[in-house]
């Protein structure tokens, strides 16, 4: 390959003078694997970003994309519609659970955030309470970059250089000692949500618009729920009319064994917001899910029928390519039964992944689904070198996985074969030892 200049592009989420010394580049892939630029076959151990499930380069995607921009590239979002985003409206909201009627096109996660959260604070100011407008988020959530992402998430990291974002609270993380090396949910914690009743009080259930939580925290280094706690936070919720918003921008489409982790626990938020996988990460889409009860009341309150009932949306909001990807993907996990693989899988990969306690600095381990986090030990006083370190090892040796915080993240793809997992485990094992 010949040599690109990697001055100009300011990387995302990168440390970039560390990338430009030893770039890691990747020229193409297929299924479940990259192909690097020194031609390598690298495993795909977190499906792109938790975006390509079904595996890369699946010619369908690419089919389904290519024939929509040749017959409508482009439709203007606003005031016109294409058929194509009703018809994926419709089969998302079917997909979803019981009660979440109507679907609002985003482009990204972050905008997904800001989305639910403008129309959670709206519905209150449409349903005629308009003091109710502070949003809640939990430490060690993450929902996305905007200045609405960061005031509500709680990655320190990712808040610390922006001074006064959103209005917002937090309530505590379910990360807790005791729950260590916990297979799937933890028994133990459904009394963390009780918590929610205090930050409601303290602010006043007329000023509190929403609580914002992922189901299963994803870039924290997969923190699944403990049983019984998000049931209880949707009844806290519903005691003191505050709206529930599940960030699924993760979980939707399959992760975890499911279509949504909202299914899987049996809760339905008010609001769901999904994104990533919609379109196998193709190309870039995310929707926010909201109950009739929601989109009924803009409709009830919108004053003439000419005019806008929710001033709201993107240029590319419901984009007709990527609408064709998105019924794509979902056709392949339907046809291909991808979401039952995963569940069938889970016992297997669970088992191989608990393998790694007892590893040198191994500290925890999570998973739910074909996703899993192990907390390392850190070095004193550089808490984020030494899954940076593992991921390096890992990366070598022909294994992509994430490294965040004091974790190390694993989404595999769907497609992932049992033997795949054993060399995955493997290979972790061995940087664990070496590093
Ligand atoms: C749960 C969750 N919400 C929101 C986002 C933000 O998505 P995006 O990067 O597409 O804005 C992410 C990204 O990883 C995420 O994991």
């Amino acid at each position: 390959m010949s040599e690109v200049n990697l001055d100009a592009f300011w990387m995302p989420y990168t440390a970039n003078r560390e990338f430009k010394a030893k770039p890691r580049m990747i020229v193409g892939a297929e299924g479940a694997y990259y192909v690097t630029s020194d031609q390598r076959r690298v495993f795909d151990g977190l499906s792109g970003l938790w975006t390509t499930g079904a595996g890369h380069n699946r010619p369908e995607i690419a089919d389904a994309v290519a024939r929509q921009l040749r017959t409508l590239d482009y439709a203007p979002a606003f005031q016109f519609g294409h058929p194509l985003a009703f018809e994926l409206a419709e089969r998302v909201v079917s997909l979803a659970p019981e009660g979440l009627d109507h679907a609002f096109f985003v482009n990204s996660g972050s905008e997904c955030t800001d989305t639910a959260t403008k129309i959670a604070r709206a519905y209150w100011r449409v349903s005629g309470q308009s003091s109710k407008t502070k949003i809640i988020g939990r430490a060690k959530g993450y929902h996305g970059a905007s200045w609405g992402a960061i005031s509500f998430g709680g990655i320190p990291g990712n808040r610390k250089l922006w001074g006064q974002g959103v209005d917002s609270d937090h309530l505590g993380h379910t990360l807790i000692a005791g729950n260590e090396f916990t297979r799937g949910q933890p028994q133990f914690g459904e009394e963390l949500a009780d918590e929610l009743e205090q930050v409601i009080g303290l602010h006043d259930a007329s000023n509190v618009a929403a609580v914002i939580v992922e189901p299963i925290s994803g870039s924290a280094g997969v923190i699944v729920p403990p049983v019984g706690y998000l049931k209880r936070l949707r009844e806290i919720c519903d005691r003191h009319q505050v709206l529930l918003i599940f960030d699924e921008v993760i979980t939707a489409f399959g992760r975890i064994g499911n279509w949504f982790a909202a299914s899987e626990f049996g809760v339905t938020p008010d609001l769901l917001n999904v994104a990533k996988q919609l379109t196998n990460g193709a190309i870039p889409l995310g929707a926010v899910l909201v109950t009739g009860e929601i989109y009924d009341a803009f409709m009830a309150a919108g004053g003439p029928e000419y005019a806008i009932e929710l001033p709201h949306g993107y240029t590319y909001s419901g984009h007709p390519v990527a609408c064709a990807a998105a019924m794509a993907s979902l056709d392949i996990l339907e046809q291909e039964g991808l979401i039952d693989r995963v569940r069938e899988m889970t016992p297997g990969f669970e088992s191989r992944i608990h393998e790694l306690k007892g590893a040198p600095h191994v500290t925890d381990i999570r998973n739910f689904g074909f996703a899993a986090g192990l907390t390392l030990a850190p070095y004193p006083e550089e808490p984020l070198r030494r899954p940076f370190e593992v991921a390096m090892h890992c990366w070598r040796n022909g294994y992509y996985v994430r490294y965040g915080g004091d974790t190390i993240q694993l989404g595999l793809p769907f497609i992932t074969e049992e033997a795949e997992i054993d060399a995955l485990v493997n290979a972790i094992g061995e940087a664990l030892t070496e590093n």
